[in-house]
């Protein structure tokens, strides 16, 4: 075991060169927030948490939104201690170890890369559902995966390269535009909202719970709380808000306003917008033929829909690929239902930018550390972006995306997401003990209640995902131990005894996505 810890003194130095200035209130703060969240969970995976919970899938929001908020205030806390790049890896470098570092900054590969890939993928279900409703319709064979009768995802693989390509030039979105889309966004579940609410029926919410809280047990991955961890995909990003502690005014107050408030309105969203999916079309899960639990993104489940379509019964919510326009369509909102379509496919690349974005950064500072070689974070003499890694991630991205479902690909990048947070909780508790007089800008409240909860929380998701997203954690991790034990060991530079004070990621590319209007972001441009 490696218990090499990165003098967090040395970190922090890295952060006193450059001090960023306090320009964040807790309005910016939430509106930051709630831009990072929004994206294919509401968007897709709503049909996946209906076929797990039915219309318990509400209920799933809400635990989902509860472990993000404990999980959120752990993380601010270390965020506003050691605010420099690289986010949980460098935390748990600072606190538990190189070992444990390499482990977290690997899984957050596994986070950011595969929720490109998700995103994706959910991208394409609009953009296919989009052509279709105008009468255009592409061979079924190339816009899914295997996994549904297809053979490729071909629109998925290919907004990924897309983006990829977007990325290794160095193009980088305003401030304005993202305000734009994050409106997009908001506009969109609100139009949503605001046409199904009035047509709800009661009898659509019964039975309230049909697969009850677990499924088929516990760890099946089904039910209220399986449908929780494959929903807690739907509040990734918050981490933004944790990480803009340094930019923040009065961080005390203002980040965990920023933090619960962002959370607090979208899971105010979600649980409208499942609302009146429910309402308005019901989202009772699609059983097999001998009333067999069917898991989403299976060729069982795929079959069963395609019968009942054949039938010339309206699709089931939990056989969309765009579920938000499928339910409006379904309703009699054609166009609309297109409107919501527009909106997806306008905002959802944005999504994928910011996660592929934050794979390099990550790759980006293992490298610096020497755990990676540093000629992988090559940045390009004319693009200044780290080209070879941003293209052999996006490569990847976009393979997982061509042959892989949404949901499972959610499942995954939620597993490595889980475990960074655990890991931050569990830091955040041992920092306390260790260095109990060390500055903190944010103190997590209650933090022997609130640290444990969310322990506990993101391990019970974790443990309730389904089994392959649980088994890719460990396996992933099983490739990166045998990667540190072949290089990072010998290489590390903190290994080696080089301690090394960088200058505030100046040698990073800078942020694609400005957070807001007013605020600034290291290593880039004011926004
Ligand atoms: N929360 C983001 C989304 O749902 C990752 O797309």
């Amino acid at each position: 075991m490696s218990w090499r810890i990165k003098p967090l003194d040395a970190i922090l130095a890295t952060a006193e060169k450059k001090p960023l200035e306090r320009t964040l209130g807790a309005w910016q703060l939430t509106l930051l927030g709630v831009g990072a969240i929004i994206g294919t969970g509401i968007f897709v995976l709503t049909s996946e948490a209906a076929q797990k919970a039915g219309p318990g899938m509400m209920l799933a929001f809400v635990v989902a939104g509860l472990v993000c908020a404990v999980a959120a205030l752990c993380y601010s806390e270390i965020a506003s201690m050691v605010p420099v790049s690289g986010s949980a890896y460098t935390y748990t470098y600072a606190v538990m170890g190189e070992l444990l570092a390499w482990m977290v900054g690997w899984a957050l590969i596994l986070e950011y890369a595969v929720a490109a890939s998700a995103v994706s993928v959910g991208w394409s279900g609009y953009f296919v559902g989009l052509l279709n409703s105008w009468g255009l319709s592409l061979p079924a064979d190339f816009v899914m995966g295997p996994y549904a009768g297809g053979v490729v995802n071909l629109p998925a693989m290919l907004i990924a390269l897309l983006i990829t390509g977007l990325l290794m030039v160095g193009t980088t979105e305003s401030a304005r535009l993202n305000a734009v889309l994050v409106a997009i966004k908001v506009t969109a579940l609100t139009v949503f909202i605001a046409l199904t609410l009035p047509v709800i029926q009661g009898a659509n919410f019964q039975p309230f719970l049909p697969n009850g809280w677990l499924g088929n047990g516990h760890g099946a991955g089904l039910g209220v709380i399986g449908a929780a961890a494959s929903i807690f995909f739907a509040y990734v990003g918050f981490d933004a808000v944790s990480t803009a502690a340094e930019e923040t005014k009065n961080p005390q107050r203002n980040v965990p306003i920023g933090l619960i408030a962002s959370l607090a309105i979208c899971t105010v969203f979600y649980l409208l917008v499942a609302a009146g999916a429910i309402g308005a079309i019901g989202a009772q899960p699609v059983n097999g033929p001998n009333g067999e639990i069917l898991a989403p993104g299976t060729q069982a489940l795929t079959d069963q829909c395609r019968a009942i379509v054949a039938s010339g019964m309206t699709e089931p919510l939990v056989c969309s690929r765009e579920a938000l326009a499928h339910v409006l369509r379904a309703v009699g909102w054609q166009r609309i239902g297109d409107f919501i379509g527009i909106a997806a496919f306008l905002a959802l690349p944005s999504v994928i930018l910011i996660m592929l974005f934050g794979q390099t950064r990550i790759f980006f500072v293992m490298a610096r550390d020497g755990l990676l070689p540093e000629k992988l974070a090559t940045i390009h003499p004319k693009w200044k972006t780290p080209h070879i890694v941003t293209m052999i991630t996006g490569v990847a991205v976009a393979l997982f995306a061509a042959f892989l479902p949404v949901g499972k690909l959610a499942d995954i990048s939620n597993s490595g997401t889980l475990f960074a947070f655990f890991m931050v909780a569990i830091s955040v508790l041992i920092l306390r003990r260790t260095q109990p007089e060390r500055h903190r800008p944010f103190r997590t409240p209650a933090v022997w209640l609130v640290a444990p909860l969310a322990i506990f929380g993101t391990l019970g998701l974790y443990l309730n995902l389904p089994f392959d997203a649980k088994m890719v954690l460990p396996l992933w991790g099983g490739i990166g131990l045998v990667v540190y034990y072949l290089y990072g060991y010998r290489k590390s530079h903190v290994g080696r005894g080089i301690i090394d004070v960088h200058e505030d990621d100046a040698d990073a590319p800078p942020m694609p996505v400005p957070p807001m209007p007013g605020a600034h972001t290291p290593g880039g441009k004011d926004a």
